[in-house]
């Protein structure tokens, strides 16, 4: 059995994955992406980002994001989508101009309903607002935090969400490095009691778990960020787990990344209100890694050949 089919048995929702454009012309690539047995669940990994969706001003373009919704949707699979507001992968000319703060909330709920309403019956979840904090828990400067005069924008964005996605929707924030209790994590476990005093809808945090082979955290770790979240009545998800190793990847590598990918899903499986995991792609050979960490990379459980790797296996046999 699949991935999926595994992951249901265990409790969760879904085992899923992201799927970039670049290889939808590969069929080998595509009959793995596009199984439900193994992928009960997609992201389109570029394709809703706002310069795609957004090119221009009001102009809305939503055929990257559609070559994986449609055959996602053909397939049986549910989607994450993702998202809304970042800081990155931006149009020029949304970070070209000073924009005030009410043209950029009117920006900003136009831009959350169209993308919302077009896309209204096609996902479980939206990653409503992606990577706002730092790591040390203070919130990122970017065009957002500092045309807002600090972090508003993000309470008003899950408004216009609440406003726009369907009923059934869960609104997520989104982040890396919050996968341990930490200066992030509390950080965010702050903004989600602040919503919650104030009526700020969100439904749940996703955790993204880009790891490390040699600095990963433990199944302890993860398990107790995990908890803080459910605790506050949430649901959390791993949303892009990845283990990167160190090129040239060695068996002993492979071993340790078996070892990580196996205890981060075990957290999940084994937390209250963990509905779901996702992979970063199960490709190497798409992987964003070797491009955004040079000297990194073979993050992901399949080989260049489409060979499974030890990480395959070992999340295979924990769930
Ligand atoms: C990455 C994509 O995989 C790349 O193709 C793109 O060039 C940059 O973005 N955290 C996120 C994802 O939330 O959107 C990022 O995806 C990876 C890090």
């Amino acid at each position: 059995p699949g991935l999926d089919v595994l992951a249901k048995r265990a409790g969760l929702l879904y085992f899923g994955t992201a799927i970039d454009n670049v290889v939808l012309n590969d069929t080998r690539y595509t009959s793995i992406a596009f199984n439900r047995s193994e992928f009960g669940q997609v992201t389109p990994a570029n394709g809703q980002k706002w310069m795609y969706i957004e090119p221009e001003r009001n102009v809305f373009n939503y055929t990257m994001a559609n070559e994986i919704v449609i055959p996602s949707k053909k397939a049986g699979q549910i989607r994450r989508c993702h998202n809304f507001i970042w800081h990155n992968q931006l149009p020029d000319w949304l970070t070209s101009k000073n924009y005030t703060k009410a043209e950029l909330t009117s920006i900003l709920e136009n831009h959350i309903k169209h993308e919302a309403t077009y896309f209204k019956n096609d996902c479980y979840a939206w990653d409503v607002v992606n990577e706002a904090l730092n790591d040390d828990g203070t919130w990122r400067q970017d065009i957002w935090s500092n045309t807002f005069g600090g972090p508003e924008y993000i309470a008003l964005a899950f408004k216009f969400a609440r406003k726009y996605v369907s009923r059934n929707t869960r609104l997520y924030y989104n982040d890396y490095n919050i996968e341990t209790v930490n200066n992030k994590s509390l950080a965010v476990v702050a903004m989600v009691k602040d919503f919650q005093k104030r009526g700020v809808p969100i439904d749940g945090v996703g955790l993204q778990a880009h790891f490390t082979v040699g600095r990963s955290p433990t199944y302890d770790q993860v398990s107790a960020s995990i908890a803080q979240f459910n605790k506050l009545g949430l649901e959390t998800a791993l949303t892009e787990l990845d283990v990167r190793v160190a090129l040239p990847d060695t068996p002993a590598q492979q071993a340790d990344q078996a070892k990580i990918y196996a205890d981060s899903v075990k957290a999940c499986v084994d937390a209250r209100d963990c509905v779901g995991v996702t992979v970063w792609d199960f490709w190497d050979p798409v992987s964003w890694v070797p491009s955004t960490f040079p000297g990194n990379g073979d993050a992901d459980l399949l080989d260049a050949n489409f060979t499974r790797k030890p990480a395959y296996y070992a999340v295979s046999d924990i769930l």
